[in-house]
């Protein structure tokens, strides 16, 4: 198969992590017979300091005219980084949400699974963890409160500021549609996570993800409000196989879910539109403090171009080599600094990098 994949290696750590992706892909364009070439665009703060802006027209073209998108991350350190003394839609961070909303990703597919080897890094306790688990959360990305209208004014001399939350039927119809599709090939079980007692937004949201559940018969819908979410996730991690919700309690909720696997260097996250089109990225940030320095973990985005493979190229058996390869250099007992405990062997980026290829 030949591919066109756009690289987007950001900030910080961006470039390192994409690089050690890389080298995984070109393991595997060598081992299965494929052929994956790439093209590096600029956006964030890199676009900022080329540009004038966090994403070019000519790069957001570049990317729509490829198969994929490998993203590293973006932005810096915000208290102390002159690429955020400018308007909010000029920031590092306005680079992402413009890729989203101009390639039209609206669903955000991000799985939380606590590998056994990694199981002591996990903050909850050992009977909170019992077999462990294994869930996606499945969330909105291209409508609700990041994209609503918003402004800030003055009235009498006091400040006020306003964000919009609006959902449309077909917005939330397209993303029920996927997480249960996902769901029919994992444990066919959705949680569709909204705050119906109080939100209209929320309200329709539970009406259409009802509507589309009736086309699911083999799946189970359980409804769940957003904070007693956040609150079973601590408490009962392994009870969530699909979780359905939308940008903004999918932005905090994914974060909670990643930590509970012990660390957020661990976590892949593809971003899809209708067609098989997505951009992958790993669902940490862009770590300034550590970029550079050989000490940031690939794993999460070397996980991502797995995903790339299985949900753009429909490369099923390409993914699996990666994802095993994964999981064979963890058994081993190799460990960046953000996953390391006693009795393991420390590694490095590139390290870490070597020795997920060298297992493809
Ligand atoms: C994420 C990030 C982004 C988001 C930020 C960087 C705008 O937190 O991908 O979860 O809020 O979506
Ligand atoms: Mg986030």
């Amino acid at each position: 198969m030949d591919c066109k994949i756009v690289t987007i290696s950001g900030d910080g750590i961006g470039p390192e992590i994409v690089r050690e992706a890389c080298k995984v892909l070109d393991k595997v364009a060598q081992v299965y017979g494929h052929s994956f070439h790439y093209k590096e665009v600029l956006m964030g703060g890199c676009s900022i300091d080329a540009y004038g802006v966090p994403l070019t027209d000519e790069a957001l073209n570049t990317a729509r005219e490829s198969d994929a998108v490998l993203l590293g991350a973006v932005g810096g350190d915000v208290g102390n980084s002159r690429w955020y003394d400018v308007a909010p839609n000029l920031r590092p961070e306005a680079g992402l949400l413009a890729i989203r909303k101009g390639l039209n990703l609206f669903a955000n597919i991000r799985p939380a699974y606590l590998y056994k080897e990694l199981s002591g890094a996990c903050p909850l306790k050992k009977e909170i963890i019992g077999d462990g688990f294994d869930m996606v959360i499945m969330r909105e990305l291209t409508g609700g409160l990041y994209f609503g209208e918003r402004h800030t004014e003055e009235a009498d001399g006091v400040l006020q500021a306003t964000d919009t939350l609006t959902y449309n039927e077909n917005e939330i119809r397209r993303i029920a549609i996927k997480a249960f599709d996902i769901a029919m090939k994992r444990r066919k079980h959705v949680i569709s996570v909204d705050k119906a007692n109080v939100l209209d937004s929320s309200r329709l949201w539970r009406k259409v993800v009802e509507e589309v559940a009736k086309d699911y018969p083999e799946v189970k819908l359980e409804h769940m409000l957003v904070d007693n979410c956040a609150m079973q996730l601590v408490m009962n991690p392994g009870r969530f196989d699909v979780v359905l919700t939308e940008n903004m309690f999918g932005d905090i909720l994914s974060d909670e879910a990643s930590m509970i696997t012990g660390s957020i260097g661990m976590l892949s996250s593809a971003s899809l539109n209708e067609s098989r089109f997505g951009m992958y990225e790993p669902s940490h940030g862009s770590a300034p403090d550590i970029a550079g320095k050989d000490l940031a973990n690939p794993i999460a985005t070397i996980l991502s171009a797995a995903m790339m493979l299985r949900y753009s190229f429909d490369l099923d058996r390409e993914a699996e080599a990666i994802e095993r390869a994964v999981q064979k250099v963890l058994t081993e007992g190799y460990r960046t600094p953000d996953i390391m405990s006693e009795g393991c062997t420390r590694v490095g980026t590139v390290r870490m990098g070597d020795l997920i290829a060298e297992r493809i």
